[in-house]
């Protein structure tokens, strides 16, 4: 297959790297040699209030204890703002593009230095202190920087929301986390669509009630129509904070303090918080984003991302700043108003690193090559992406019509918990492979085991897992250590579990294969099936549900839901409805592709769902169902296949 694509690294003569094949060599033995010294080296890219002496602590066994740089003192919003204030005080650190809204707003480190402080005071004003927590619900505004950085600053632990999360959503998170204040917007714009932001964030205060602890609600404006504020509680950002100090004292941490947590799915209902602290991440933000960006004076990095994820974290925020680069954010959608909007957006800003998702690729691969042809984007130097697999023609794609041949592209695998890129390519070194997260970046020690949890070496197919820590790593879950534990490091003891399914060829290459549990990714989002079927499990018309994740052309992967009605609500209940309900609690990004109400579920002779036959007869896959003699009623997949595909 697409195994034999590989494209040397001397095609992209003169691509500006500092690395050899060498001098990688030498750092992936160095790390593996001297974990603790190599680290300890790579830490002194960020400013340290006490420089750390010691370096990995803890253990992947029994009750999981993972620390890094414990005795350094620092603060994360010094290592990305204070740290440039001498000698790039004038460079630009922010360009915020909003559709619609005119030229970008850009903002030098001097600028984003003062803005963070006043918030930093604002937030103090408020009460707000030290290991709080802070809930952040923005579009990609200029604000939702600020508003991290001044979290960091002031020793608050922020959590960002994503703004596709339903009012249910929200409340569950608001509550979960315990956040004390609450950054958002009026509205945010997707598009020709307008989102409530505000209103939604109301409906979920109201929702948590006594449960939330959030006494305060700064409210970015984003359009001229008057949002309902609660006095008292309410304040508006700007007239708010603006006239604050411009100058703050930062809080000292310690490294293993938490900086952020970080809503993600996994497989069972429940959403979990992935705690990052400030030591680990930064220097893991700052490490992985130059090992593989580079980012030079005069770069512009765009990445797509949400901020609400942890590619907006790292990519976005924290790597590129604490490298002193120039990080651009919009909230513009790759085809409105037009087709080819990035690319204007890449020519006008000149952009010199795109990173995006396979979905975004894959959507704008479906617009043609004429809309991209007929931009200038000779600015570009790298193309990456990240956040689900590509194939092999998408990837060939984006590097030959987008970046015209001459732009390496680098597809990244990790994950909310690594908190940074664990395998992805070293630009212009090592040789690319469409449709492959390359090989591990050097300090990574990537294992893969097979079905007894047994390591294997060489080429193998298997559970892809981590065998040593690493200073990005997640701390834990935040109020549910137990979970932590039994997630990521009961599968494979003393290795950490990905929670996917990846195959090593002969180069070290990996090929991630999919999630091994019950997640699915749709257009970069992770959402556990299992959420899906305790959303409906609540309704009393439902008797049963199964979740299944299904091929989609552009979205990588789209939701398919089977629905067992209760006898004697089977007229009342429709598909429209359910689908309704899903979105409702939890949020636009979980709509489904279909929603099928069906007789019976096929199941094993132990009662278990067999989901696997569900996704074949979803998408569409006529043949090879395979055995289903196992089935208490064979009969069933009948009935479910008629109703499949009578709908297809
Ligand atoms: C899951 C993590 C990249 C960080 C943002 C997503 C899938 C991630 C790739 C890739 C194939 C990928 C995995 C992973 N994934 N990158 N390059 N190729 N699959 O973070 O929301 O925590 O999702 O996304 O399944 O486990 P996340």
């Amino acid at each position: 297959m697409s195994d034999h694509t590989v494209i040397q690294p001397g095609h992209y003569k003169g691509y500006p790297t500092t690395m050899t094949r060498a001098s990688l060599d030498a750092m992936t033995r160095q790390a593996r040699k001297d974990q603790d010294g190599f680290w300890l080296e790579q830490a002194e890219r960020v400013h340290w209030h006490k420089k750390p002496t010691r370096g990995f602590e803890g253990s992947f066994e029994g009750d999981v204890s993972i620390k890094w740089f414990e005795d350094g003192l620092l603060n994360v919003s010094v290592c990305c703002l204070d740290r440039y204030l001498t000698d790039k005080a004038d460079q630009v650190a922010l360009i915020a593009h909003r559709e619609g809204h005119g030229p970008a707003e850009k903002l030098t480190y001097a600028m984003l230095h003062e803005r963070v402080c006043r918030l930093a005071n604002a937030l103090t004003h408020l009460g707000v202190e030290k290991g709080q927590r802070v809930a952040i619900n923005l579009p990609m505004v200029s604000e939702a920087v600020v508003a991290m950085l001044a979290c960091a600053r002031i020793g608050a632990v922020h959590v960002v929301l994503f703004g596709g999360f339903s009012a249910d959503g929200i409340a569950e998170r608001l509550v979960d986390s315990g956040s004390v204040a609450v950054i958002t917007a009026s509205v945010a714009y997707r598009g020709a669509k307008i989102i409530p932001f505000k209103e939604m964030m109301d409906t979920a205060l109201y929702k948590a009630g006594a449960d939330s602890a959030v006494h305060s609600v700064l409210v970015v404006r984003t359009s001229d129509d008057a949002v309902p504020m609660l006095p008292g509680r309410d304040h508006d950002y700007h007239d708010f904070v603006d006239s604050f100090e411009v100058d703050f004292v930062p809080v000292i941490m310690k490294a293993e303090d938490p900086l952020f947590m970080l809503y993600t799915s996994g497989s069972t209902g429940k959403p979990k918080a992935i705690v990052h602290a400030c030591g680990g991440y930064i220097v893991w933000a700052s490490y992985t984003m130059d090992m593989v960006y580079a980012q030079r004076p005069g770069d512009v990095l765009w990445c797509t991302a949400d901020v609400a994820w942890i590619t907006g974290h790292s990519s976005v925020v924290y790597g590129p700043l604490a490298n002193g680069g120039t990080t651009m954010i919009s909230d513009s959608l790759p085809a409105y108003p037009h087709p080819g909007r990035w690319w204007d957006l890449v020519d006008e800003y000149k952009v010199t690193m795109l990173f995006s998702s396979p979905t975004a690729v894959r959507a704008m691969m479906a617009d043609g090559d004429d809309v991209v042809n007929r931009h200038d984007l000779s600015s570009l130097r790298l193309l990456g992406i990240a956040g689900e697999p590509i194939s092999p023609d998408a990837w060939l794609w984006y590097h030959d019509v987008v970046g015209k041949k001459r732009c390496p592209v680098a597809d990244t695998w990790w994950q909310t918990e690594t908190g940074g890129i664990v395998l992805g390519p070293i630009p212009g070194v090592q040789s690319l492979k469409p449709g492959s997260a390359s090989r591990p970046l050097p300090g990574i020690e990537m294992a893969i085991t097979d079905t007894r949890g047994r390591v294997v070496q060489g080429v193998a197919e298997g559970s892809l897992c981590i065998a040593r820590s690493w200073p990005g790593q997640a701390r834990t879950i935040w109020g549910d250590h137990a979970r932590f534990c039994q997630t990521y490091f009961t599968k494979v003891p003393g290795l950490y579990f990905t929670g996917d399914g990846a195959r090593r060829d002969a180069d070290g290459y990996y090929w991630i294969t999919g999630r091994m549990d019950d997640v699915i990714n749709i257009a970069g989002h992770r959402l556990g099936t299992a959420e899906v079927e305790d959303v409906l499990g609540e309704d009393h018309r439902i008797l049963e549900s199964a979740a299944v994740g299904v091929p989609h052309p552009v979205k990588g992967e789209g939701l398919v839901v089977f629905i067992m009605p209760r006898k004697d609500s089977a007229t009342e209940l429709t598909e429209e409805g359910v689908a309704r309900l899903i979105t409702q609690r939890l949020g636009r990004y979980a709509a489904p592709e279909a929603v099928y109400l069906v007789p019976d579920l096929p199941r094993t002779r132990s009662g278990k769902i067999v989901r696997r036959l569900l996704r074949k007869i979803a998408s569409g896959e006529t043949e090879n169902l395979g055995d289903l003699s196992a089935l208490t009623d064979p009969s069933v997949v009948g009935a479910v296949c008629n109703r499949v595909w009578g709908a297809m």
